[in-house]
């Protein structure tokens, strides 16, 4: 008898410890944009080396994570852990990607979990108003961006790639002779992709590339 009730009663006890774990665990990130933040997350994780490419599914069964509407028919908005793309890809083991490819990271699960969590919504251009590229101002402008993005592996002491950005010509050192800044914000074949860790908004990567078209001014 007395086993009976703690078999009853033992889910109830596992249960809030579980919540208890994913409350814990869950990182408020404020306004994940679906395009900015998510989709490069399967793009670049997902479907190279020619996996999960093509509409419907592929020759071998494996789902499209290219675009928005491949990416929805796995997943269950505002319910991560009932979402296959989140919980296939996370836990101590994940099934995907296979052992070959890198695992997705904290942050990029975190993105992934958190945008289900607020509806899987399609979202785009979510710099929350139009994007300004007329303001060119290396102070006001450009340097807020990269103390943002970069600074924190680009400074004095940390100079990754020999980069230096907390001063002007810091920053200029990287576009003349060959404009590796860039390469490297379009994420082009041949640059090493910046930010390492993250994904600025098309209007960043727009205004900073206009800022060097135009001569990048030291205003
Ligand atoms: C998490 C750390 C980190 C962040 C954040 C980061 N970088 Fe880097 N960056 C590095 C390291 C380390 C290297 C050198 C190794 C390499 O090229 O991958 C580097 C190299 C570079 C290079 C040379 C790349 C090449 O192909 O020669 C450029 C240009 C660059 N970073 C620009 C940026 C810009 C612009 C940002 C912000 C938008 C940024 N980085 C953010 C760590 C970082």
């Amino acid at each position: 008898m007395k086993h009976r009730l703690i078999l009853l009663i033992s889910p109830l006890l596992i249960l809030p410890l579980i919540f208890f774990y994913e409350c814990r665990s869950n990182k408020y990130i404020p306004d994940v944009c679906f395009q900015t933040n998510v989709l490069p997350i399967f793009i670049s994780k997902c479907t190279t080396g020619g996996c999960h490419t093509g509409s419907g599914k592929d020759d071998e069964g494996r789902s499209d994570l290219t675009n928005y509407e491949g990416i929805m028919r796995q997943v269950k908005p505002y319910y991560p852990l009932f979402s296959e793309v989140y919980t296939k890809c996370s836990g101590i083991s994940p099934e995907m990607p296979p052992k070959s490819s890198a695992k997705l990271t904290t942050t990029e699960l975190e993105y992934i979990k958190y945008w289900i969590h607020t509806g899987a919504k399609n979202t785009s251009n979510c710099d929350g108003k139009a994007c300004d590229s007329t303001n060119l101002s290396f102070t006001n402008r450009i340097m807020p961006i990269l103390n943002t993005w970069c600074v924190g592996c680009h400074n004095a002491t940390t100079a990754g790639g020999g980069f230096d950005f907390t001063s002007y010509d810091g920053v200029v050192a990287c576009i003349a002779p060959d404009n590796r800044l860039s390469g490297s914000i379009h994420k082009l074949t041949g640059y090493s992709a910046m930010p390492k860790d993250g994904n600025m908004s098309d209007c960043e990567i727009k205004v900073i590339q206009k800022w060097i078209d135009t001569n990048y001014p030291n205003n």
